[in-house]
């Protein structure tokens, strides 16, 4: 009831103004607010990247930009949580209006840009303030820096004692050029700047690429390859996408940006399954893309996902999205006769 109250008069703001309010409201309202306790189910308990996941639903990449609610978002429901994008030097992102809701098709298109206050704003903000929870830190370029690895390597220099895991991120669509490093070559010389910088600090943090729906199906196999070859920890698949827009209903359906929501829901599960083929369970996925119920959660899964993440949900669904996510997928798990997650994993691949 409270949350469909909230729905109808965030929806009357414009989005980027909207999703500011929730942020405090998060911070100063909801957050106090006595919540019924979360749904722990035992089926739903994981330990992936060494880490201990109460529940598989993550807030995804760009909701908390800025470091601000990371502390909170237990009290919702998620088991995890994602700060970022954030770049080396503090940046505005593109030109407003630059988020749009289009609410006939559950989705949304963005072209922001990474805007974010910057690693060492953050940093200290986090410092501050240490994560109580399973937080990973995404980072990327700065926008005339977009395929330069020195970028990546000065974020990881500023996070990787801070965060769980840290998401090498190079698949947003709304930073000219970064998606070329969709490229063997490039993935490879990333990959390696990275490790060699976690051994050099003596850290083992995990390390995640993160992966746009977008890439050629013939480029899949080559970049399973080098994520095997170079053992990273995990991939997260996927960001936005910048296709699929003509089906659409919305009269928004037109903004360039990347569509998140229910139209992308089928196109990375496609991509989940493609690359759990490969690489079966030695790379744990986070599947990302159209979560919004414990059916489209448990499809994810079944497709190869040991973990998700979810951002338009949050729109549409409301703020307890993950909390009901999880007592449905916990139920769906029971029901089809499994005792954890982790045997659900991949079955429609086999
Ligand atoms: C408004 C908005 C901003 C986003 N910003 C980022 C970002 O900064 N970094 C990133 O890796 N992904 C970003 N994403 C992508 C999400 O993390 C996620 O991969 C994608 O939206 C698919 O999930 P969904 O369908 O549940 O939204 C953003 C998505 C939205 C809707």
């Amino acid at each position: 009831m409270l949350s469909n109250i909230l729905k109808f008069f965030l929806y009357k703001i414009e989005p980027e103004k909207a999703h500011k309010l929730s942020l405090v409201l998060i911070n100063k309202y909801f957050a106090k607010m006595p919540l019924s306790s979360n749904h722990l189910d035992k089926n739903l308990y994981q330990k992936i990247f060494n880490l201990s996941f109460d529940n598989p639903v993550g807030l995804a990449a760009g909701f908390d930009k800025n470091a601000e609610i990371y502390n909170q978002v237990d009290k919702f429901g998620f088991g995890f949580t994602e700060i970022g994008t954030i770049t080396p030097k503090p940046q505005e992102g593109n030109l407003k209006p630059r988020v749009f809701r289009l609410i006939q098709d559950k989705a949304i298109i963005n072209r922001l840009g990474f805007p974010n206050e910057g690693m060492n704003e953050i940093t200290k903000k986090m410092k501050k303030n240490i994560p109580k929870g399973i937080c990973g830190v995404n980072i990327g370029p700065n926008k005339e820096n977009a395929t330069s690895i020195d970028d990546y390597l000065l974020c990881f220099d500023q996070f990787f004692e801070l965060a769980s895991y840290i998401v090498i991120n190079i698949s947003s669509p709304n930073t000219p050029k970064l998606r070329s490093l969709h490229n063997n070559e490039k993935i490879t010389e990333l990959i390696d700047a990275i490790k060699k910088r976690r051994a050099e600090k003596k850290s083992n943090v995990p390390i995640i690429l993160k992966v746009s729906p977008d890439i050629e199906e013939d480029k899949i196999e080559g970049i399973c390859n080098i994520l095997l070859e170079k053992s990273i920890d995990g991939v997260i698949l996927t960001n936005t996408t910048i296709r699929n827009k003509s089906s659409l209903s919305s009269e928004h359906r037109i903004q360039d940006g990347g569509l998140s929501g229910e139209p992308l829901n089928e196109i990375s599960n496609k991509i989940i399954q493609k690359f759990y083929l490969r690489l079966g369970s030695s790379i744990p996925i986070i599947g990302a893309g159209g979560v919004s119920s414990g059916a489209t959660a448990y499809e994810k899964i079944k497709s190869g996902a040991s973990l998700l993440q979810l951002y338009t949900a949050l729109i549409y669904e409301g703020p307890y999205v993950a909390k009901k996510i999880n007592k449905e997928l916990s139920n769906l798990i029971k029901l089809n006769g499994y005792n954890n997650i982790s045997e659900v994993i991949g079955i429609n691949c086999k």
